[in-house]
């Protein structure tokens, strides 16, 4: 089997590579481990940046993102009893849209294979071969057969538990990494959210996060401890929990009904440089990773690939290969202004135990300075709507 450009993972950032490379008539195989099902139905992340908007709407992908994404204009801080409210598109003319990363990869897998596309899914030990050569490899079983599929490039956009970037020899790469002593729980209910727009709750008790998905779902996050169990948070649990961290503002309560799926995600940084390796090009949380309070982790993935989908049209219309020699060095001034904002809004929003008393006001003090300084709420804002790269 032969194509341009292999590519491993069908995540947001793998499908929406292959699709910009189709725009420009170059060939694509994505392989992924898991089932269509699986990749459709996998609740993530839910926040799309301005750009990310922009870059699905030209890419053909606008709409049902149009119908039934929502527009959000501002979030909402919560603590010490106090709400404030971040008006984003005032400060920065630019707005987020709600729409579930399960949607984006819905639309993604349609256009795919409505234009002929291969994404070959339930794939099997995937391995890579001959990256420094100008034939590269990517090995697999599918349907029980062993299949090699030879490639011009190879993109991992495997994920962080993918098998791509340990194909680049040992020394090569270099990683800076942060772990969290706390994780997130995240739930989806059948409830009409009691919100607007997204509240972010700073508590003695920990971080709340309501989110949204439609006017019937809510989408909630809670701050737990790594080593907790899912069977150790029943549904009344959880609500309990949401109701102390979030009903803090006089009047007002959480709605809540049947939670229809809820997973534990363990909090973590990870920055690998440089994103590529001869052959062998790295995207998404392949390559780095951020703590979700800063709704990052699927927007970045898309610049990446809509950096690489330039980078090889360069390449394939015009021989040049300057895009793809800069890839990493662009990509990665974004990811580490990512990498500061996501750090920056988790350590101001969550308990940590090894806080002592002055830590704690110092969080408190960063709060209700964004709630009182136009600059400083306009720097949250810039960077939550999603800066162009810097
Ligand atoms: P992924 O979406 O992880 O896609 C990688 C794909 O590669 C997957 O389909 C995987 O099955 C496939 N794959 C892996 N290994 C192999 C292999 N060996 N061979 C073939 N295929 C392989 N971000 C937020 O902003 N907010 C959130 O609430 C949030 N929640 C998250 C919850 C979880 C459980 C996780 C894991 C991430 C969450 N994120 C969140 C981060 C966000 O969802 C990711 O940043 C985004 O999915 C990155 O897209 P990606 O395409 O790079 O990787
Ligand atoms: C959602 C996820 C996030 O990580 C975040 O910061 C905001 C919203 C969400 O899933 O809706």
């Amino acid at each position: 089997m032969r194509t341009q450009v292999g590519i491993v993972g069908a995540g947001p950032a793998g499908l929406m590579l292959s699709h910009l490379l189709h725009l420009r008539g170059i060939a694509s195989v994505v392989v992924e481990c898991r089932s269509r099902d699986h990749v459709e139905r996998r609740v993530r992340a839910g926040v799309l940046e301005q750009g990310s908007v922009d870059l699905l709407r030209e890419a053909g992908l606008g709409e049902r993102l149009a119908r039934e994404g929502a527009r959000h204009e501002g979030i909402e801080l919560r603590f010490g009893g106090e709400a404030y409210r971040v008006p984003m598109t005032e400060l920065t003319g630019r707005a987020i849209t709600v729409y579930g990363q399960q949607e984006v990869v819905k639309d993604l897998v349609a256009a795919r294979l409505a234009a002929g596309g291969e994404i070959l899914f339930e794939v099997d030990d995937v391995n890579l071969h001959g990256l420094d050569s100008e034939s590269p490899l990517v090995r697999f079983r599918h349907h029980g057969r062993e299949v090699e599929l030879h490639c011009d490039f190879v993109v991992g956009c495997d994920g962080s538990h993918g098998v791509s970037r340990g194909a680049v020899p040992d020394g090569v790469l270099t990683s800076y990494e942060r772990s969290y002593p706390f994780a997130w729980l995240g739930v989806l209910a059948a409830a009409a959210p009691a919100v607007d727009e997204l509240v972010y709750a700073r508590h003695e008790r920990g971080f709340a996060l309501y989110s949204l998905r439609s006017p019937e779902i809510s989408r909630l996050y809670l701050q737990v401890d790594p080593a907790e169990k899912l069977e150790e948070w029943p549904d009344e649990r959880i609500w309990s929990e949401l109701r102390r961290r979030l009903e803090t503002v006089p009047g007002w309560t959480v709605n809540t009904g049947p939670i229809l799926e809820k997973s534990i995600t363990p909090m973590r940084s990870l920055v690998v440089e440089p994103m590529q390796w001869q052959r062998l090009f790295l995207a998404g949380d392949a390559v780095h990773i951020v703590p979700p309070t800063g709704a990052k982790g699927m927007n970045l993935a898309l610049a990446d690939v809509a950096l690489l989908g330039e980078a090889f049209a360069d390449w394939y219309a015009y021989g040049r290969d300057g895009l793809l020699r800069d890839y990493s060095r662009t990509a990665l001034r974004r990811v580490w202004r990512a990498q500061h904002f996501s750090w920056w809004m988790t350590s101001m929003l969550h308990r940590l135990d090894s806080h002592d008393p002055y830590e704690q006001q110092l969080q408190l003090s960063t709060l209700r300075y964004v709630a009182s300084s136009r600059s400083y709420a306009t720097s949250l804002a810039e960077n939550y709507v999603g800066l162009p790269s810097i």
